[in-house]
């Protein structure tokens, strides 16, 4: 069984998706910060082809290594969330890691993975397909709060500005642009909670299955 679930940055499908495969008890998968860990070195393409990304889930944390080096925090930084476009607008570069997603979920029996093409490239055949989205205020309050957590001093404009242009260019580059897959399920997380959200994914999972 596969799910997916894409949207924009802060729409909250990093959290549900992580809670999402912890109560279905199966895999996830954060396909970003593949995207994140190519941004971080700069052999780009090569590299794409050649590293080895290791993703786990450990104590309610994505860590993630390249060849071995653990890169968990180096990654969320702020220069690489910007600069992460220019690796996620490459088509050489997303060919590589969706071969690499796709190994990943042939070692799991059932995965939630989530990003912004998992639904409409990556896996057309998902068995579930969500698509989570909230206002940009909404999703730039989520953004700040967390750097806050981390002691990051970004200011809610600069977030807000930042995020906005993130938006543009994922939904508007020519390869696999972020959009909800025809048959997803859309919903919005505006004025929801985390749990309230993952309740929603669970039960239409159960339901459905
Ligand atoms: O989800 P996250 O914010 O960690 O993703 C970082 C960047 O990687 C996004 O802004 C997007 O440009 C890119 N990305 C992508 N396709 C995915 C996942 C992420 O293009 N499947």
């Amino acid at each position: 069984m596969i799910i997916t679930i894409d949207g924009p940055a802060g729409s909250g499908k990093s959290t549900a998706a992580a809670q999402l495969a912890q109560r279905l008890a199966i895999a996830y998968l954060d396909t970003g910060a593949m995207y994140r860990a190519i941004t971080l070195p700069a052999e780009m393409e090569r590299l794409a082809q050649t590293c080895n990304i290791r993703l786990a889930r450990e104590n309610a944390c994505n860590k993630v290594w390249v060849n071995g080096k653990d890169i968990t925090e180096a990654i969320r930084r702020p220069q690489v969330t910007a600069a992460a476009h220019l690796v996620a607008s490459n088509p050489a570069i997303r060919a590589q890691l969706v071969v690499k997603q796709r190994d990943i979920a042939r070692q799991h029996p059932s995965l939630v993975t989530e990003g912004r093409d998992q639904g409409t490239v990556v896996f057309p055949q998902a068995d579930y397909k969500f698509y989570l989205d909230a206002s940009p205020e909404c999703r730039a309050k989520r953004r700040w709060q967390e750097l806050k957590q981390k002691n990051l001093d970004l200011s809610f404009e600069e977030i807000l500005h930042s995020q906005q242009q993130r938006d543009q260019r994922d939904s508007t580059r020519t390869v696999a642009p972020l959009k909800p897959a025809e048959e997803a399920v859309v919903i919005d997380t505006t004025h929801m909670t985390i749990e309230e959200v993952v309740d929603y994914l669970y039960n239409y999972v159960k339901g459905k299955r």
